[in-house]
């Protein structure tokens, strides 16, 4: 059952999701949080930055897991997640930037790389918070409409909806990677709770479809029906086809 949390602004629902987070890390210091890239968590991760230098949340013993990154950038590049990563979170607080974790899109065996992070996932003990956004066709991390709702870490290619909606982070859509590296629904499905953002009209559709439609592979954020311990944080516009 999908707990929804809605609140009128989105700095409100980043202030409650930061919270959550605050909550998990001061309950235990070498959390293991699995972490989201996209415009939906920036709210969350600035107040996070926030806490840390107003109320000494601490990140020492924090490791991370993203859950994604594009094939063929290199960690470098200005749109690579790892870059994004960087300059919203980690270079304002003080975990180990070792202990940080971030698909390579441009290791030469990528299968035997990600096989790799689903196990670096396991020897961390699994991921004890998962931070989720959610796209506009209902995918979480890059897990497109089509996925097997048992996938694992892989290469996917991304769906035209997606490449557009991301275009605004590029200089041209030409620039925007086809393909990415994405850990696959049945790895975030065992984090031991999971708390997804969404903000604006435009994810209205996609988060009406997961928590009321189907589980189906056609919205792969259905799947989060099945987890013990999923909220959805809201603000109106994204709540607003919500039967509540
Ligand atoms: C990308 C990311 C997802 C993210 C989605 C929504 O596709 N891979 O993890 O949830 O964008 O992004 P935004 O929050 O910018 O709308």
């Amino acid at each position: 059952m999908i707990q929804i949390h809605t609140y009128d602004s989105y700095e409100d629902l980043s202030k409650h999701a930061a919270q959550l987070v605050s909550d998990q890390i001061r309950m235990k210091p070498d959390s293991v949080l699995g972490l989201a890239t996209g415009s939906s968590p920036v709210g969350l991760y600035k107040e996070l930055i926030r806490m840390h230098q107003e109320e000494d949340l601490d990140f020492a013993n924090v490791t991370s897991f993203n859950l994604d990154e594009y094939l063929g950038l290199n960690p470098e590049h200005a749109q690579s997640y790892r870059t994004f990563m960087n300059q919203n979170l980690f270079d304002h607080i003080n975990i180990e930037i070792v202990r940080t974790h971030v698909p390579s899109g441009i290791a030469e065996d990528i299968a035997a790389m990600a096989l790799s992070y689903e196990q670096a996932i396991h020897n961390a003990g699994g991921i004890d918070l998962q931070i989720l956004g959610i796209g506009s066709d209902g995918h979480i991390a890059f897990n497109e409409p089509g996925s097997a709702l048992d996938s694992r870490t892989r290469v996917v290619d991304l769906e035209e909806q997606t490449i557009r909606d991301n275009a605004r982070f590029f200089e041209s859509i030409d620039d925007v990677p086809r393909q990415a590296i994405t850990m696959g629904v049945g790895t975030i499905l065992e984090a031991r709770e999971i708390i997804l953002v969404a903000n604006g009209e435009g994810k209205s559709a996609a988060v009406s479809d997961a928590v009321q439609g189907d589980v189906s592979t056609q919205c792969t954020a259905s799947a989060l029906q099945n987890h013990s311990k999923i909220t959805f944080i809201l603000d109106k516009a994204a709540a607003a086809r919500l039967n509540i």
